[in-house]
């Protein structure tokens, strides 16, 4: 029988079968072939999404709105100054009145449980568009990245340098041990992954041929690696003064020259953007003239080096978030 996600919600990978995933990835592939060939695609003309953002975006957002109009659909922009929920309205309530009016709602904030709660009273599909414990749509487009790089996952290591226990080292470790590749999160003692999730992931991981690898020696983390991923040392929703903590704890894990000499030759470097790579930001330049710092996680050298795909990576967002909505509205 063939896969169909037709009604489902999107909230984490963890619900979805390695078959599934391939499914979304081969169907972003196809949107991805459209668009480049200039093939309309209005499958899902005269549905409505609408788009809730606790938080800010670039890549998500544009995603979800070019992605919404290639497919056909009306799409409807609420921030939190421009909705009741939460302050005049329950969630509960909130979700069911977008329901009513909606085909599909998108949710970035704060608690997975927000997400959660929207699909289960809407009684239409959510997709999680960022929350403190998951970004999933990130997810397809890094390992769409990935594939368009080498072709079968399976058996490939991609490394997550740098805060282990955030939101992207979560999903990473879900999306590569659901695909069998080898996921090592490289980072400090003190700011050490989930349990919970590395119990879940090695789960997993015994049925899929996939390894989970946890480690504080960016020579291990770098040794045979594929794909070094990183992202930015304060997430979005952390307090600002974490900066000189972070920088202390972190430093030693930046994606630089030398870490990018020890990985495979042929390596590609991956970041979920915006990325602090130089002082062309208002917090980049903050933190140079603070700590000495001219660049963070990555430095400009690997950011515009030949193994950079992150621009890729950002352009996959939109065909893999193309590819989510199609696959549970259609
Ligand atoms: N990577 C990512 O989610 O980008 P935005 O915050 O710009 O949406």
């Amino acid at each position: 029988m063939g896969i169909s996600l037709s009604g489902r919600s999107f909230l984490k990978l963890l619900d979805f079968t390695p078959a599934e995933i391939n499914y979304l990835l081969d169907l972003a592939t196809e949107f991805k072939r459209m668009k480049y060939n200039g093939v309309e695609h209005k499958w899902l003309t005269g549905k409505q999404v609408v788009l809730l953002f606790e938080k800010t975006s670039t890549r998500t957002r544009c995603s979800f709105e070019v992605g919404a109009r290639d497919l056909g659909m009306g799409v409807t922009f609420l921030d939190p100054g421009s909705s009741q929920m939460g302050k005049k309205e329950s969630l509960a309530d909130t979700a069911k009145v977008l329901g009513r009016m909606f085909d599909g709602i998108e949710y970035r904030g704060f608690h997975q449980s927000v997400v959660e709660d929207l699909a289960k009273y809407s009684g239409v599909p959510v997709w999680n568009g960022l929350t403190d414990d998951f970004h999933p749509t990130q997810m397809l487009a890094d390992v769409m990245t990935a594939r368009e790089e080498f072709g079968d996952l399976r058996g490939k290591k991609l490394t997550f340098f740098g805060d282990v226990r955030n939101n992207i080292s979560n999903s990473l470790m879900v999306v590569c041990a659901k695909l069998g590749m080898t996921f090592c999160a490289c980072g400090p003692k003190e700011l050490s992954p989930r349990s919970d999730l590395v119990e879940q992931c090695q789960a997993i991981a015994a049925e899929t041929g996939a390894s989970i690898q946890i480690t504080d020696d960016v020579n291990e983390g770098a040794k045979g690696c594929d794909i070094l991923y990183t992202d930015i040392w304060v997430s979005m929703g952390e307090p600002e003064e974490l900066w000189a903590e972070r920088i202390q704890l972190l430093k030693p894990y930046q994606v630089n020259k030398e870490l990018m000499d020890k990985a495979n030759p042929g390596a590609i470097f991956l970041h979920c953007l915006p990325s602090f790579h130089d002082r062309e930001t208002t917090i980049g330049e903050d933190i140079y003239q603070k700590f000495g710092l001219p660049a963070m996680e990555v430095t400009d050298d690997v950011f515009l080096g030949k193994q950079a795909r992150q621009f890729e990576e950002a352009e996959n967002r939109m065909h893999t978030i193309k590819a989510i909505m199609y696959a549970t509205l259609k």
